[in-house]
């Protein structure tokens, strides 16, 4: 007698069939490689941490990490991130490690027709890993790799998937409504102004606190700084973005006019204001000059001259604080609502990716302001990729502030909170370095 019976029989061959399929799909996806490039974020890693989880859910055999970008990628360094990322606690460390967990690095590809040979290459090397899938988080600059890439794999006839994914905080980039990263720097800038505005106001004379954005050539993250007036807050008083030029005079008539009523005052100025004739601020005092492969100059030093200007022609007391780097990796600060997208856009850019797409870049979209909302598109890359966006001159106003429109813009993007995982009274990070 047969020792299985045919309904048995018929189980078994449906399961031969699922493995083998399984197999099959594993061997047919190859892997997947992702990078991080330019100016880290305090939730790039949630991002990062999108793209591996769902390539992974979705059937990814290795998931490689390059390291430092696409520079390292040319030096042969990556990670197997399975090796790294092995529980769903390291997902939700990931999450909430601020900064580039993989590296970073400010890296211009040559123009495919200067230099095939850096082309030939990285291809190689993709090869030589099973790359059928490339992913690459970073902004416009950034996003001028996965353009070449992708034309360059057109060119060639590869079937490599090149997707980028966006981030930034200077929330520049074109076509998305706003960039993940942009939400959380905007709520730590908008938090530490309300506690920056306490303490600039404590004495009974009149002094000048003025503090410095990053942003580069968009003013978005600077005028975030409106979001601290409330009924708890004075807010800020005056507000300076490079999309206007900025005028030397003006500024100190308007800062002795406020001081010649009594009081004490908080000014936001972004690290990019220039003056009529084109240079920066911080460029009229003594700098050491660092410009960066995409001629980005370092943009650091104007809330400390406009504090001497303030000090030595108005002689009233004041302080330049400069934000740097703090207000990009406070993930102790970070908003939900951006976490929570910057996973999204890596997960959206992944399903794209295998369902076949290429070239593109993921952005979001405000289908609803009340109750807010945003979905995720994908979109040509070539309409975004080296493009700045700035705020719009009708959402600055003539007495140097922000209008309404621009608060309401933004206030969604800072909402809601979530918590580091404390260990030792400290928040616990994921290191690349250290796992
Ligand atoms: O890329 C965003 C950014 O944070 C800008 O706001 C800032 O000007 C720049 O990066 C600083 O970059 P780096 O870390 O290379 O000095």
């Amino acid at each position: 007698p047969p020792i299985l019976n045919w309904k048995s029989r018929g189980i078994l061959i449906h399961i031969f069939i699922i493995i083998y399929y399984f197999n099959w799909r594993t061997f047919m996806l190859g892997n997947v490689i992702v990078g991080q490039s330019g100016g880290p974020t305090s939730v790039i890693n949630s991002s990062l941490a999108g793209v591996f989880k769902t390539a992974k859910d979705r059937g990814a055999n290795k998931v490689y990490g390059m390291l430092h970008g696409i520079k390292g990628l040319l030096d042969k360094q990556y990670v197997d991130l399975s090796e790294k990322i092995k529980t769903d606690i390291d997902i939700d460390l990931l999450k909430r490690t601020p900064s580039s967990y993989l590296g970073s690095c400010r890296y211009k590809l040559p123009e495919i027709s200067d230099d095939r040979e850096t082309y030939e290459k990285i291809f190689e090397i993709l090869r030589e890993l099973n790359i059928s899938y490339f992913f690459y988080i970073g902004g416009n600059d950034s996003m001028d790799t996965i353009k070449k890439l992708s034309d360059y794999a057109l060119l060639i006839g590869s079937d490599i998937k090149f997707m980028g994914v966006p981030k930034t905080i200077d929330n520049d980039l074109a076509v998305t409504d706003h960039t993940p990263g942009f939400g959380s720097a905007a709520k730590f800038i908008a938090a530490t102004m309300k506690e920056i505005i306490r303490d600039g106001l404590v004495y009974d004379y009149p002094t000048v606190t003025i503090v410095e954005i990053m942003g580069r050539n968009a003013g978005w993250l600077t005028a975030a700084s409106a979001l601290a007036r409330g009924e708890d807050c004075e807010g800020v008083d005056l507000i300076y973005l490079p999309e206007k030029v900025f005028d030397i005079d003006h500024f100190l008539e308007r800062v002795k006019e406020i001081a010649s009523k009594g009081r004490s005052m908080v000014i936001a100025v972004s690290e990019g204001i220039k003056v009529m004739d084109g240079r920066y601020v911080f460029e009229l005092s003594e700098h050491v000059e660092f410009v960066d492969a995409f001629g980005h100059k370092q943009l650091a030093g104007s809330a400390k001259f406009l504090a001497n200007k303030v000090g030595s022609e108005l002689g009233i007391k004041t302080r330049a604080i400069e934000l740097s780097t703090l207000q990009r990796c406070a993930a102790h600060m970070t908003s939900r609502t951006d976490i929570t997208e910057a996973f999204n856009v890596g997960g959206a850019a992944v399903k794209a990716a295998f369902e076949g797409e290429t070239g593109k870049v993921v952005v979001l979209k405000r289908v609803s302001d009340d109750p807010y909302m945003c979905i995720t598109e994908t979109h040509d890359v070539h309409q975004i990729a080296n493009i700045e966006k700035k705020v719009p001159l009708e959402w600055i106003t003539e007495d140097d502030f922000v209008t309404e429109d621009l608060i309401h813009y933004i206030r969604p993007l800072i909402q809601a909170e979530l918590s580091p995982i404390m260990v030792d009274g400290l928040p616990r990070h994921l290191n690349v370095n250290m796992d």
